[in-house]
């Protein structure tokens, strides 16, 4: 109920909150669902809101793990850094594409694992590239951004983006949530650096990498996957 009622306020004053509730213990699960808790880990929170996930992640990882926790709404960023004490949890109040400088803030070099919930659906193409590619940039090879977005989405508004940076792609639903969600994995490569993509951080607007660079980096990868299912692997 609490997580309700702060979440409810700032969503009337904050479009970028851009959902009515917070993501629903189901979809909680679900999301994380793909993070190896056996093992420390570095894992990125992009909008954590009032810290459905945050508190999940928490309780699940190891004590050698790090949580970095990057929130746009000053209100979300106060409301959490007021209630958890965990020395495994930095909570910054940023926005994600500054994901790269959090880290360094962090003494931290690359991530696991980075989850977001932000609305990729109305941000701009040139942001949506830089937040993209910085995360490719923050994650270890081989580590995962899971996404989590309302289900109305189009493959238009994220999953052709996520597919011109990320070598494996699989996207789901989850319908135990108000609204259900549609939920992202991409994967980098263990090759799969921005010289790879073609892509420089200063030159991100309107100039993405051919899909067949990153489906060619990532051939020979060793993962394990086909990565000629990837693109249309609605799981
Ligand atoms: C759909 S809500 C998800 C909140 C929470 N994680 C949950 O699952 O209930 C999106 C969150 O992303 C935050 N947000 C939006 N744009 C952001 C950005 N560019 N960087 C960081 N956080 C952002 C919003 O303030 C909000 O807390």
């Amino acid at each position: 109920m609490f997580h309700t009622m702060a979440y409810m306020k700032n969503f009337i004053k904050d479009k970028d909150v851009a959902s009515i509730t917070p993501t629903s213990p189901f979809g909680v699960r679900k999301v994380c669902g793909h993070i190896d808790f056996a093992r420390n880990n570095v894992i990125i929170e992009y909008g954590p809101g009032t810290g459905v996930f945050t508190d999940y992640l928490l309780k699940h990882m190891k004590n050698g793990s790090h949580l970095i926790a990057i929130e746009r709404n000053k209100n979300f960023k106060s409301i959490l850094q007021n209630r958890i004490r965990d020395p495994r949890a930095t909570i910054i109040n940023d926005s994600a594409e500054n994901v790269l400088e959090a880290l360094k803030a962090c003494k931290r070099c690359e991530a696991d694992y980075v989850i977001s919930g932000i609305p990729f659906f109305w941000l701009p193409r040139d942001l949506k590239d830089k937040i993209l590619h910085n995360t490719l940039m923050a994650l270890k090879p081989g580590g995962s951004f899971l996404v989590y977005q309302t289900c109305f989405q189009t493959d238009q508004h994220l999953k052709v983006h996520l597919e011109r940076f990320f070598p494996i792609v699989h996207t789901r639903f989850e319908l135990r949530n108000i609204p259900p969600l549609r939920l992202f994995e991409a994967v980098k490569g263990n090759d799969c650096g921005s010289r790879r993509t073609g892509l420089r951080p200063d030159s991100l607007s309107g100039s993405a990498p051919a899909g067949s660079t990153l489906a060619q980096s990532g051939r020979g990868m060793g993962l394990g996957h086909d990565l000629f299912d990837r693109t249309n692997s609605d799981l």
